[in-house]
């Protein structure tokens, strides 16, 4: 009777209506897979995508969850929230919201307002609510991997029927870029792995090897002192007294070395903080051209190549008397290029081929065997010294 009165019905889309709305899903799809596929962190690509989407859909705010191991959602990213309402949200339970729903059944959630949502967190998600909340599952394969929200002034039902649609298609956008954010962490953490082991082999190579020799001095110079050899027990003295030294500066070293992470911030960042420190520290001025600064280099190459420049330039500070040193790096397609010269002393001849005692121009050999590239040592007596390395970054 009442549905006589008042017709539900909708009037028949035109056809040219129904295209102007495929060609704008189209046109959404597109801007969205394309803020998700910018290189940087997820955070980064995330901020990308909200920007980029909120526009789209025209929402007051937005989020993005993602699953966290005890059925709920962590918020990642947003836009248009109050920061205690995030900050609340951080340190809420796993609770029975759209969000954890839309995770756990795979489905788009609406409801009316965040009403709901406040209770949860005890304080308004907005200063003045919005219409409808929507909660779209972030999904790769067949996994839920997050969520997203949206709060619209106009209920979803009123921006077309394609719209629920539409909306999960992002939502696998979403789910292949956490996906992919999480794989990339994962081959960080076996790269870091794999570097410990190289930190190990020189632990071993520097200190562990002089104090095997330093044991057997001390054990000479018991021997001396017991036979009152003072002569000998003096010299073996000035022996271990030396050794200590040396040990003393590899040990140094190696720790400035390492200490200097590869942080977060990807390589760019990391170099720029390793040239700057270089400078401060030596005093000498570094010419740092950096013409690529975003690389997309697997984690494991971009901690080869930090340590290959780190060594680099510590082989600068220890023998070059060099005033100026210039480290440029450059990429032509997968090509990438690394140079760092410096104007000092040069290497005497032997010193390359000596590299027995010293580990350092071999494990920067080793480590561009890993990155399968090529390395060029060039040095003169007084004409400085300048290493070229070239190679491929993976191919997409
Ligand atoms: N930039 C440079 N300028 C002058 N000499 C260098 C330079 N880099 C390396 N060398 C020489 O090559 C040798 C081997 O270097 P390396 O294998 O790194 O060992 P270490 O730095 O422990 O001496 C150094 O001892 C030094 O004589
Ligand atoms: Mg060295």
């Amino acid at each position: 009777m009442a549905d006589s009165m008042t017709p539900k019905m909708k009037a028949p889309q035109a056809p040219s209506v129904r295209l102007a709305r495929k060609t704008q899903s189209l046109d959404i799809l597109y801007a969205v897979a394309t803020s998700l596929s910018q290189p940087g962190s997820l955070e980064q690509v995330l901020d990308g995508f909200l920007d980029t989407f909120i526009e789209l859909v025209d929402a007051r705010a937005a989020s993005v969850r993602v699953a966290a191991g005890d059925g709920g959602t962590r918020i990642v990213a947003q836009r248009g929230l109050a920061p205690e309402v995030v900050e609340r949200d951080r340190q809420m339970p796993a609770g029975a919201c759209p969000c954890s729903r839309a995770v756990a059944e795979g489905q788009l959630q609406r409801q009316r307002g965040s009403a709901a949502c406040a209770a949860l967190i005890g304080r308004p998600m907005l200063e003045r609510d919005c219409v409808e909340l929507v909660a779209v599952p972030a999904q790769y394969q067949d996994r839920m991997l997050g969520v997203y929200n949206l709060f619209l002034d106009r209920p979803l039902s009123a921006m077309g029927e394609d719209m629920p649609d539409l909306l999960i298609s992002v939502g696998r956008h979403l789910g292949l870029a956490i996906e992919k954010a999480r794989l990339e962490s994962e081959a960080r953490r076996v790269a870091i792995m794999e570097e410990r082991a190289i930190i190990g082999n020189e632990l071993h190579d520097s200190l562990a090897q002089s104090l095997i020799g330093m044991r057997l001095q001390v054990k000479l110079l018991g021997e001396y002192l017991a036979r009152k050899d003072f002569g000998r027990a003096q010299y073996e003295t000035g022996r271990l007294r030396r050794a200590v030294a040396q040990a003393n500066d590899d040990v140094r070293e190696l720790l400035t070395n390492y200490r200097l992470k590869i942080g977060e911030g990807g390589l760019a960042q990391n170099l720029d903080a390793l040239v700057e420190r270089f400078q401060r520290d030596t005093g000498i001025a570094v010419f740092f051209q950096n013409e690529c600064p975003v690389l997309d280099l697997a984690p494991a190459q971009e901690i080869q190549l930090f340590y290959i420049i780190q060594e680099a330039l510590t082989n600068i500070r220890k023998h070059s008397d060099a005033h100026n040193v210039r480290v440029l790096l450059n990429s032509q397609d997968d090509l990438v290029t690394v140079l760092i010269e410096d104007d000092g002393l040069g290497m005497t001849e032997s010193a390359d081929a000596a590299a027995g005692a010293h580990a350092g121009l071999a494990i920067m050999r080793e480590r561009t065997e890993r990155l399968q590239g090529q390395i060029v040592i060039e040095s003169e007596p007084g004409e400085g010294t300048r290493i070229v390395l070239l190679f491929n970054t993976p191919s997409r």
